[in-house]
Formats: C-alpha cells, sequence, structure tokens
C-alpha cells in the first residue's frame, strides 16, 4: 500500500471497490500526473476489474482527460464569438502550422500545448489567445509566429532545465 500511496493520488490508493468511481479515479490520476500516464491506466484497471481496452475508451470519450503531458507553455486560442469574427480561426491554424500540432496536441519536445477556450474576457483585444498567464490580443498571423518563436528562442537561449508544465512568464 506505501507504494501505491508513493506513486498515485490519494483517491487511487484509498480506491475501496466504490461503484461509479471510475471518472473521479481518472481526475485523480490526472490531477496526479498532469495527465494520465500509462502505468496509471494499468494500475485503475488492475484495482477496479474494469478491462484496460474500457478504462482507455473512457479517456478519450472525455475531453478533459489528457493522454500526454501538457508542454512548458500552454496556449489557450480564443474561440468565443468575437475573437471569432476577427479571424480567430486563422490564427489557430496559423499556431498550428507554425508548430506542427493541432488543438490539444503538444509538440514533441514537451514546449508548446495548444487548446481552445470558448472567451478568454477581454474581446476588445480580440482576436486573443493566452500563454499560460499572458493574454496577446489584436494578432494577426504574422504577429503570432513572431510571438511563437520568440518563446522558442529564449527556450534555446535559456541554459537547460527540468521542463514544468505551466511554468514560465512570457519572453
Ligand atoms: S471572444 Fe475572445 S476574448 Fe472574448
Amino acid at each position: 500500500m506505501a507504494e501505491r500511496q508513493e506513486n498515485f493520488g490519494y483517491r487511487l490508493w484509498r480506491y475501496d471497490g466504490a461503484p461509479g468511481e471510475l471518472i473521479p479515479l481518472l481526475q485523480s490520476a490526472q490531477d496526479h500526473f498532469g495527465y494520465i500516464p500509462r502505468r496509471a491506466i494499468s494500475y485503475i484497471s488492475s484495482v477496479t476489474g474494469i478491462p484496460e481496452s474500457e478504462v482507455f475508451g473512457v479517456i478519450t470519450f472525455y475531453s478533459q482527460f489528457r493522454l500526454q503531458p501538457m508542454g512548458k507553455y500552454v496556449i489557450r486560442a480564443c474561440a468565443g464569438t468575437a475573437c471569432h469574427v476577427s479571424s480567430a480561426k486563422v490564427i489557430r491554424e496559423t499556431i498550428e502550422d507554425e508548430l506542427g500540432i493541432e488543438i490539444g496536441g503538444t509538440t514533441e519536445d514537451g514546449l508548446f500545448t495548444l487548446n481552445t477556450v470558448a472567451c478568454i474576457g477581454c474581446c476588445s483585444l480580440s482576436p486573443v489567445i493566452m500563454v499560460n498567464e499572458d493574454t496577446y490580443g489584436q494578432l494577426t498571423p504574422a504577429l503570432v509566429r513572431k510571438l511563437l518563436r520568440r518563446y522558442r528562442r529564449r527556450e534555446e537561449q535559456a541554459p537547460k532545465e527540468t521542463t514544468v508544465a505551466g511554468g514560465g512568464a512570457g519572453p
């Protein structure tokens, strides 16, 4: 039990066989790891008796669950109405093209994750994106490419350190 406590979140090692616990168990794993790793799927399957394929099916059904760690920089591209009418789609496509990922994806180097959000709350600046806690508005494709390249350049110039999900200020 001690190993379980050390390797998994509280709810996981306290699981007592109660029915309907799969979603909370998955949430616990994601809270603990930042995503749901393969070993957590195996563990959840072994303690609940639910086949791994079923656990995997539930994870992929709900968009809230991630099978990959988040990037160091999480980009939230606004898809709200004001941004939508201000070419948010073009901005999103530019980000996808620049980073080589789609919505929900993370770059291979673990630097960027791209998500969408309904409204960031500063519609007058549309189209808007957030990179971690920093907000950038009135974007054009050229500006967003420049911005992403600045983040990447800063990383290349920074002394090597462990990538931490969600950290870092804007460049
Ligand atoms: S719709 Fe994009 S900030 Fe509100």
